[in-house]
Order: structure tokens, then sequence, then C-alpha cells
């Protein structure tokens, strides 16, 4: 009896300087399983008088009993304090200012894109596209475009080597041969814009070698000048979001247009800042025309069926002018606070119900 208060003294001691979760379950395998020290001691009792077993016996469950229910008590213990300190190691404080969130902005040639697509594609036009590298036939000679045409000067046009066959491959200098595809492709009526990358041999504060424009072709029986004017009058005032911007049609030429029209917007210059709308000056934004019966034609075409107009547009142009970029090169520097500063939030989409002006 005397051997099993030490032990009984020792065990509770154990328990209690069990420093956490781990040490207490090797205590609880360690002396009340199957090779602990009461479960030895059991073993015992069946070499033993029946009155001692009996005393011991009992004294023996009661221990197990006993430390069993230490060690459920210490175990709670040891749970809250490792609960706690986990509570104070992850307190949060509320008063923190919020992390920054790092989000992505839409490029502005791509909002432009997306505004032009919401305007005419509110007027029944569908998107078309075409290469970046085209051949000469349809980059030139489909549009009319004669051999002598300035247009066509190395110094002007990306060329690639001549191929065997004398065909001359150039990076398309204008979105028109997607009037030619467009129209090889399908049969009139067509109502298509185009937009896409195009390429000169130019670089300055408004050129870059690469930029992008707009075509728009419409195809059909009855399509004449006066709905190539409401047209593009409804677009200006539209996409720079002025309800009365006088537009002017100016008489003008272009190889695949007959008649042809640069496209000028009213602007103000007035006390050195620059304002889009009614003023006392003007600014070309576009060209365009009656598609040229030849380029129908080229295309297989009737001509003396069909007709319709097209037009073509620079797109860092408007958006520079829209969004007061002052240089183009920027457009493609790839300069990150750039993108910040002039940049779109991928929720502005533009869409006729939700807005072209941001
Ligand atoms: N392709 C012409 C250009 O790049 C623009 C244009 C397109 C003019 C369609 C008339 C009709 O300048």
């Amino acid at each position: 009896m005397q051997d099993l208060e030490t032990l009984r003294s020792e065990l509770m001691g154990a328990v209690g300087a069990a420093a956490d979760l781990d040490a207490l379950e090797n205590l609880r395998v360690g002396e009340l399983g199957k090779k602990g020290r009461i479960t030895a001691l059991m073993k015992n009792l069946g070499a033993m008088a029946p009155e001692e077993r009996r005393t011991t016996g009992a004294a023996l469950n009661a221990l197990k009993t006993e430390i069993a229910a230490a060690i459920e008590m210490r175990k709670t213990e040891l749970a809250d304090a490792e609960l706690d300190s986990r509570l104070m190691d992850e307190r949060v404080d509320v008063t923190l200012p919020v992390r920054p969130q790092s989000s992505g902005r839409i490029h502005p040639i791509s909002q432009t894109i997306d505004e032009v697509v919401a305007i005419f594609g509110e007027m029944g036009f569908v998107v078309a596209e075409g290469p970046d590298i085209e051949d000469d036939w349809y980059n030139f000679t489909s549009l009319n475009i004669p051999p002598e045409h300035p247009a066509r000067q190395e110094m002007d046009t990306f060329y690639l080597p001549e191929e065997r066959d004398g065909n001359r491959i150039v990076l398309r200098t204008h979105t028109s041969p997607v009037q030619i595809r467009t129209m090889q492709k399908q049969r009139p009526p067509l109502r298509i814009i185009a937009p896409g990358r195009t390429y000169r041999c130019d670089y300055d504060a408004t050129h870059s070698p690469m930029f992008h424009q707009v075509e728009g072709l419409v195809i059909d029986e009855a399509t004449h000048m006066g709905h190539l004017k409401g047209c593009l009058i409804e677009f200006c005032r539209a996409y720079f979001g002025v309800d009365d911007l006088p537009v002017r049609f100016r008489p003008s030429y272009f190889p695949f247009t007959e008649p042809s029209a640069e496209v000028d917007i009213g602007c103000t210059r007035e006390g050195g800042t620059f304002r889009i709308g009614r003023g006392d000056d003007w600014l070309e934004i576009l060209g365009s025309g009656m598609v040229n019966p030849k380029v129908l034609e080229n295309c297989g075409i009737d001509s003396s069926r069909y007709q319709g107009f097209a037009f073509g547009m620079g797109l860092e142009r408007i958006a520079m002018l829209k969004y007061g970029i002052p240089d183009l090169r920027t457009f493609f520097e790839s300069d990150l606070r750039w993108l910040r500063h002039y940049g779109f939030s991928a929720l502005d989409a533009p869409s006729m119900v939700a807005g072209v002006n941001p």
C-alpha cells in the first residue's frame, strides 16, 4: 500500500508536469497501457491471498481511474491553453488599413476597340478579321491601288523578301484587305467592322510602326452616300459623347472608293486648351467613301446590282483625342505606370446600355 501511495504521487506529479498534449499522450500510453506499472501490479494479484487480493485490486482500480481522470483534466487544460495562445498570436487588428488589391487594367486600345464595336454593333455591324501578314494583291492590287502609288513604296511599307512566283508579302498597311477577304467569302448584304493591327515605317509622337485601325464595310442593293453620312455622324457623336458634335465631310481621294470623303469633327483650341465639340476648328478623324465598282468586281460582286460604303480610321488617334493621351508611342512602351493611369477597369466594359464613355 505504501508503494501504491508513492506511485500515485509520482504519476500525479507527472500528469501535472506534462507540458503539452503530446507529452500527456505519451504518459497515458506508457503508464495506463499494457506495459504500464499499474498493469504490471495487477498481474501480481493472482499470486495473492484472497483478502489481500481484494483490497489491493480495489486500490489499483481506484488508482487507475484516478490517474485516467487526472489525465483527462490535464488534457482539457492544455487544449484550452493551446487555443488561447493561438488566439493571441492570430489576433486580427480590424483597424489596420486594407491590403492594396493588385488589379489589372484594360489597355486603352482594347477599351477603344470595345467601344467602337459596341456602337457599330448596335447598328447591326458584325466583327470580321483578317491576317496581319498580307500579300501585294490583298493589300494593294485588289483595292485598285496602282503599281506606281506612293503607298507601295519601299520606304513606307514593310515588305518581306519576294517569293519565287514574284508574289510580295507585306505587313498590311491598312485594314482594307479585310474588305476584300470578306467579300470573297460572303455574299451581300454585308455589314462588317474589322479592328486590327496595321504597319507602316513611321515613328514619331503621332506615328508608330505598328498601330491599329478599324475598317467598316456595308454592301447591299440600296446603301447610298446618305447612309454613309448618317452612320458616321452617329458614330462620331456616340463615340465622343457629344450629342451636337459637328461632323464635316470633305471631298478626298482613295483608289478603292469613289466618291471619297475625309471626315472631320468640330473642335476648339481657344485659350490654349483643346476641346472636342462645337467650335471654330476642325480635326480629321477618318477616311471613307462609296466602294469603287472596280473593287466589287475584283471580288466577283456584280457592281451593277450591289453598292455600298467603306471607312477606315486609326484607333490610337481617336483614343488619344478622347482620353487626352499626348504621345502615341506610349501606347506600346508597356509602362505599368502609364497603364495604371490611362487603363480601364475590367468592370467598365463598354456597351450601348452601360455607355461607351466611362
Ligand atoms: N485604308 C484607308 C487608310 O488607311 C482608309 C479608308 C478605308 C478610306 C476605307 C476609305 C475607305 O488611310
